[in-house]
């Protein structure tokens, strides 16, 4: 039995935490928001999973020492805007080599930093590893078959969390390709704004698996030259992710695409849709990284300017129809 902390109250975090106390071990959830620790502890439920019932056996604390000292691992599950404020505040109670696990997504605009850098920047002490792949919340808590990739710096931790978390519901694979990992699992988000965007104007599905199968294109051009595996971006927490983010009305980018499709400016897709849409941030990241790399973006260069420029959707994918005539391989061989 592990002693798990979940930090984080939302139902990304409340679905691992039933499935870790499904798999028998010990869990606690902990929040820096009164009021989501209060509805928590005294529901038993969280308002965004309904006919979830946590076990009774869940703590919940917003006590910082109670949440670090002593647990097996630290499972980071705060809104990614989140991470680094949440990685400082507890970076002085976490022990030499305890075991951290991001399980959010995003990349920070500031410093182009994928999560998991972020926390060993704060948290320098720490085992940083994360699980990503294609885990809507609300399927993971009603116990839904569900396969995910742990990856970290050694075999050994990637063996440890595989055993934590794996259960006849959620299969584990490992992986050391971190950077990839969580590359793949930030990068969908603004695929997934696209792909709403396509819904919102009315097409087809076409149009969706053209994004997708484009979008990982680009998803592993910008990862592998950052060094990513190709393997990796072929993988659940590549293509499987895109797949299920741009498919599902789970999805929060695809749902901000889709009104934004329909005429809503990004900032008024968020407050619809009332949680943050982490493929906004992570499309401005994603710009700054293509400057960087030198690597060629077409639907997420799009994606930017219909956010962030005003440039009207069905514009914008007549540009993308109509730029250079390519080849689809990169090098073209007819003998
Ligand atoms: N929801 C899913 O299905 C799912 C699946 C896989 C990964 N993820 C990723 O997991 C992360 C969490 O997603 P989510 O859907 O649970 O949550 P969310 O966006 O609703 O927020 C998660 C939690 O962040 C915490 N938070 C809010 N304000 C805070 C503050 N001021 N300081 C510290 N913490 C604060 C709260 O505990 C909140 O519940 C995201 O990065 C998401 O991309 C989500």
């Amino acid at each position: 039995m592990a002693r798990v902390s979940i930090l984080g109250g939302g139902t990304w975090g409340i679905a691992l935490a039933v499935l870790l106390c499904n798999n028998g071990h010990e869990v606690t959830v902990w929040s820096a928001v009164e009021k989501e620790i209060q509805m928590l502890r005294e529901e038993r439920e969280h308002k965004m999973l309904p006919g979830v019932k946590l076990p009774d056996s869940m703590k919940f604390t917003m006590d910082d020492e109670e949440a670090i000292k002593g647990q097996s691992i630290l499972v980071m599950a705060v809104a990614s805007s989140f991470t680094r404020r949440t990685a400082d505040r507890i970076s002085s109670l976490v022990a030499p080599g305890q075991i951290i696990v991001n399980v959010a997504k995003g990349i920070e605009e500031a410093t182009m930093m994928t999560l998991s850098q972020i926390i060993e920047e704060e948290i320098p002490q720490a085992d940083v590893a994360v699980l990503s792949g294609p885990s809507h919340a609300e399927e993971v808590g009603r116990g839904l078959p569900t396969t995910v990739v742990v990856g970290a710096k050694s075999r050994e931790t990637a063996e440890y969390i595989q055993n934590v978390f794996m259960s006849p519901v959620f299969r584990v694979y490992t992986s050391p390709d971190i950077l990839g990992i969580e590359l793949g699992g930030s990068l969908k988000n603004v695929v997934a704004l696209a792909a709403g965007i396509a819904d919102g104007l009315g097409y087809g599905d076409n149009a969706k698996a053209a994004l997708i199968t484009r979008g990982i294109t680009e998803i592993s051009r910008l990862g592998t030259v950052m060094g990513g595996r190709a393997e990796t971006f072929s993988g659940l927490t590549g293509i499987g992710d895109l797949i299920v983010t741009c498919a599902s009305m789970h999805s929060r980018n695809r749902r901000a695409g889709i009104l934004i499709g329909q005429g809503k400016t990004y900032q008024q897709a968020m407050d619809e849709v009332q949680q943050v849409v982490e493929g906004v941030y992570s499309a401005k990241a994603a710009m700054k990284l293509a400057e960087k790399y030198q690597v060629q973006l077409p639907i997420i260069t799009q994606v930017n300017k219909v956010l962030f420029e005003g440039k009207n959707p069905a514009e914008a994918v007549k540009e993308l129809m109509l730029r250079d005539k390519k080849s689809e391989v990169s090098v073209a061989s007819w003998s």
